[in-house]
């Protein structure tokens, strides 16, 4: 175990280093390998993994969206060619290794394909199958170590949240891409598993529960958004800032006086347009509910950095990397089992009191509060349908009030 997490936290240096060719998703299709077409019972894993991707898996028509005729609209109005052709937008809807790094069954209309996500296959394409060879071997020779909740939230967040090689920028949303939205365990119960997630399987290797995948995607979600904040994107432009930083819904929205409060998260004057901190604030509950110490200074930081966004930019990269310095430390400690995921109790009623206080009133953090809750539910004592009235608060993110979210959190409050 101890190899496995070393190489581990080796190959997560090597998610952006990594230069093993991606030998393509026909490589792994023959009906003897993933291709099969019905699950194999008896064996470790189902072998039709490639057949639930093509299926069902968004994924693997992340490319054909590009063709479609909201693409093309986008695309148009942004002036960037053919989508299907834009690095901007293959950046996330393909597997875009560069040209050197593409095998010669590589095709970038494969869409997000196998190894988008296992890692480039050229060192272990042949070996993986062979008798004696472990899944150390192979985690050695360039296969993501995706068991790992961390590992698996830095692939994910990559593309759903962006990173230093993609952003969805406000241009692209102005264009009409959608919003982007994330949170990893909500997401991953959205996505069709194509692996056998049973008694055998955990024996095997780790399998990462909710409220862990949570605090991974969190962490890293937070993490890209600040590396975001220090570095070239945020100030792309010299009169903007890049706008897909900051609250959507701070400029979205109808105007109004009495929307307003005192942010408890960092003291902006009224009429600030607020930086996104959906993903900080997920990141403060997570500590507060498993160490309160860390948590105080992580606030401390996040008020700063609300601070800073008034100031300017080398103040907003200074509060950024001290907060990045901060996940670090929890990232590291997650690992060494110094820190664990929250108690479902625990975070439950931390947010809970938080959000009856009051302590933020905008769509994208309550659509993230939204997402936990439902989470937590599953695990706690009480009736998951009150959950309800909290959905039905946030179906209209232009309709969005954050008094019918906050009655709605009360009668839910009451219902357990
Ligand atoms: C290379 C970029 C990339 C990576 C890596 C990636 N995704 Fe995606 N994902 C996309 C794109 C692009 C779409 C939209 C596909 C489409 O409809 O065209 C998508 C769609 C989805 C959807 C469907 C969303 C919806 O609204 O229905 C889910 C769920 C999802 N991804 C989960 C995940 C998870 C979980 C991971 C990590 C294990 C992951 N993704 C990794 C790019 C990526
Ligand atoms: C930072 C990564 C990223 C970039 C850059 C990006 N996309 Fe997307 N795109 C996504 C993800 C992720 C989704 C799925 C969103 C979700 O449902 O959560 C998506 C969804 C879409 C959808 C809606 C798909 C559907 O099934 O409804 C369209 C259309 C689209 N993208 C087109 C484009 C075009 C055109 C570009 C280039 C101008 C582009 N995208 C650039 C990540 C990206
Ligand atoms: C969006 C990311 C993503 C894509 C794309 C993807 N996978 Fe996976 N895959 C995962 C995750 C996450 C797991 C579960 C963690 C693990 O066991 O490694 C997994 C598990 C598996 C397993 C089970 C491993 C085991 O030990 O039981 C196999 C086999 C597999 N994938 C093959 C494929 C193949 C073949 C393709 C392409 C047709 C593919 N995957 C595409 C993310 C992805
Ligand atoms: C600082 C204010 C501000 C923020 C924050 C902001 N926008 Fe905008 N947005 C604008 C302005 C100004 C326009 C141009 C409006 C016009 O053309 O009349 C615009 C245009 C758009 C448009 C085109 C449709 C329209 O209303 O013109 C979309 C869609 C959009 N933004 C989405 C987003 C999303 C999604 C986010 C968050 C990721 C976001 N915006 C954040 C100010 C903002």
């Amino acid at each position: 175990m101890k190899r496995i997490i070393l190489t581990g936290l080796l190959m997560l240096a090597g998610v952006v280093l990594a230069a093993d060719k991606h030998m393509g998703v026909a490589t792994c299709a023959s009906s003897v390998c993933h291709g099969s077409s019905a699950e194999r019972s008896g064996a470790n894993i189902y072998h039709s993994e490639y057949v639930i991707w093509g299926q069902r898996d968004p994924h693997a028509g992340a490319y054909n969206t590009l063709l479609n005729s909201d693409s093309k609209d986008i695309a148009a109005k942004l002036g960037i060619g053919p989508a299907h052709e834009a690095k901007v937008c293959l950046a996330c809807h393909s597997d875009y290794v560069p040209k050197a790094q593409r095998g010669p069954r590589f095709q970038l209309t494969d869409g997000v394909g196998c190894e988008a996500c296992h890692g480039g296959s050229q060192r272990w394409l042949s070996s993986h199958t062979e008798k004696g060879v472990t899944h150390e071997d192979n985690i050695a020779r360039g296969l993501t170590l995706l068991q790992d909740a961390d590992v698996r939230a830095s692939v994910c967040v990559a593309c759903h949240v962006g990173d230093s090689e993609r952003l969805a920028s406000h241009d692209i949303m102005g264009a009409g891409h959608p919003r982007l939205q994330f949170e990893l365990a909500t997401y991953s119960r959205l996505w069709p598993s194509h692996h056998r997630d049973d008694d055998a399987y955990r024996a095997r290797k780790q399998s990462p529960q909710s409220l862990q995948l949570w605090s991974a995607g969190q962490l890293r979600s937070a993490r890209n958004v600040l590396e975001g904040l220090r570095g070239q994107q945020f100030m792309a432009t010299p009169l903007w800032p890049e706008l897909a930083f900051f609250d959507c819904h701070a400029c979205h929205a109808p105007m109004n006086a009495d929307k307003w409060q005192p942010r408890a998260a960092g003291k902006l004057r009224p009429g600030a347009v607020r930086l996104n901190d959906s993903s900080l604030l997920m990141v403060g509950w997570m500590l507060e509910a498993s160490d309160p110490a860390a948590a105080a200074r992580w606030k401390t930081g996040v008020a700063g950095l609300h601070a800073a966004s008034q100031q300017g930019r080398e103040a907003i990269q200074q509060a950024s990397s001290a907060l990045i310095r901060q996940i670090d430390d929890s990232l590291l400690q997650l690992r060494d089992g110094k820190l664990s995921a929250p108690d479902a109790g625990q975070l439950f009623q931390r947010i809970k009191a938080d959000t009856l206080d009051a302590t933020f009133n905008d769509y994208m953090t309550a659509e993230q509060v939204l997402m936990v809750m439902a989470l937590l539910t599953e695990q706690l004592p009480g009736d998951s349908a009150a959950l309800d009235g909290l959905y039905k608060s946030l179906s209209d993110q232009h309709r969005f009030r954050a008094e019918e979210f906050l009655r709605a959190m009360r009668q839910y409050d009451g219902s357990r």
